[in-house]
């Protein structure tokens, strides 16, 4: 029976705005994963040797046995004895589509599964197995995970909305980051309790309340101003029509001291995953990636003039190694 009385509820409308409405949405990433892999029953997969922990948990949950493959100085995947197995393969911070691209050309593309958690902007690709989103890196949500696949997938659960999460959003909305980093972090940990429920209603009419095209043009500006200023020193070659997760910029030493300089500015820049540092060999593109790397924020809270102070320290800067 309808509730009537008491107190009141958030209101937030109704709206039709996400643009990956028509995947299935959970907790999280990996709980969308977990989800896929569970109901394909898959039994071995390709993954790479560079990528989070969070997202090996679902195959250790559910005993599949991994084949880990590096990444090449463009980031194609180096796989040898391919017999049909599915492959995984992240678009690294949203700069990856042409080898997504590649890939859909050389292996078949219904056992590709594309994890676009660092490329929200990034359109899924036509026939690959599954395309999976973590909207919480880009967009002020306090958790979720979407796939696009035409499998069917169930849920067991009903969602919830994090009070961690939704903690950490509202701090950082009154004060600042420092205030809610702790909540942050506690949702993030939260997130390991991997289940096939439901993404939470909260989370689904936020995300369908974003003006995206405008999130999207913001990041691209702040994007193209900082390769214009690092192309010449920045050992990727990045194309520019992208609205990416960051500005990755790989130096040809350790990044630390300017990390330093950058926080001490409260400049926030993460580290892209140490956790995976022990799967990979030394002085690979991934240990570059981990340790010889920045990744500049660029997101649509910031304009060209906050890209501005950034530059200015990192160039100030530049040759304290
Ligand atoms: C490439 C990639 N995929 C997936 C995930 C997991 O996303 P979620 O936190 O939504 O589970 C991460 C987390 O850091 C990630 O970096």
């Amino acid at each position: 029976m309808k509730e009537i009385g008491g107190f009141f509820e958030l209101n937030l409308k109704k709206n039709n705005k996400y643009p990956y409405a028509d995947g299935f949405h959970f907790q999280s990433a990996r709980s969308a994963l977990y989800s896929f892999l569970k109901s394909e029953n898959i039994k071995e997969i390709y993954f790479p040797r560079y990528i989070c922990n969070s997202m090996i948990k679902p195959l250790e949950l559910l005993n599949i046995t991994i084949k880990f493959y590096s990444l090449d100085n463009s980031f194609n995947p180096i796989i040898f004895d391919y017999n049909n197995e599915y492959i995984l393969y992240v678009n690294y911070f949203g700069i990856c589509d042409v080898v997504i691209d590649s890939l859909l050309l050389k292996y078949p593309s219904s056992q590709l599964i594309i994890d676009n958690s660092q490329s929200f902007f990034s359109t899924p690709r036509e026939n690959c197995a599954a395309t999976i989103y973590s909207p919480r890196k880009f967009l002020p949500v306090p958790e979720g995970g979407t796939i696009l696949t035409t499998k069917e997938l169930n849920y067991t659960g009903q969602g919830t909305t994090s009070i961690n999460a939704l903690s950490a959003l509202v701090k950082r909305f009154e004060e600042d980051a420092q205030y809610g980093y702790n909540y942050f972090r506690k949702a993030s940990d939260e997130l390991n309790n991997i289940s096939c429920n439901k993404m939470s209603k909260l989370t689904y009419y936020l995300l369908n309340d974003i003006d995206y095209s405008s999130y999207s043009m913001k990041r691209k500006n702040n994007f193209i101003y900082l390769n214009e200023q690092f192309k010449n020193i920045n050992l990727l070659n990045i194309n520019e029509d992208l609205s990416p997760l960051c500005y990755p910029l790989m130096l040809r030493y350790k990044v630390d001291i300017l990390k330093e300089k950058l926080i001490s500015n409260n400049i926030y820049v993460a580290t892209y995953w140490l956790d995976a540092i022990n799967r990979i060999e030394l002085d690979s593109i991934e240990y570059n990636i981990i340790n010889n790397t920045l990744f500049i924020p660029i997101d649509q809270r910031y304009s060209i003039q906050d890209m501005r102070i950034i530059v200015k320290i990192i160039k100030d800067n530049y040759d304290k190694k």
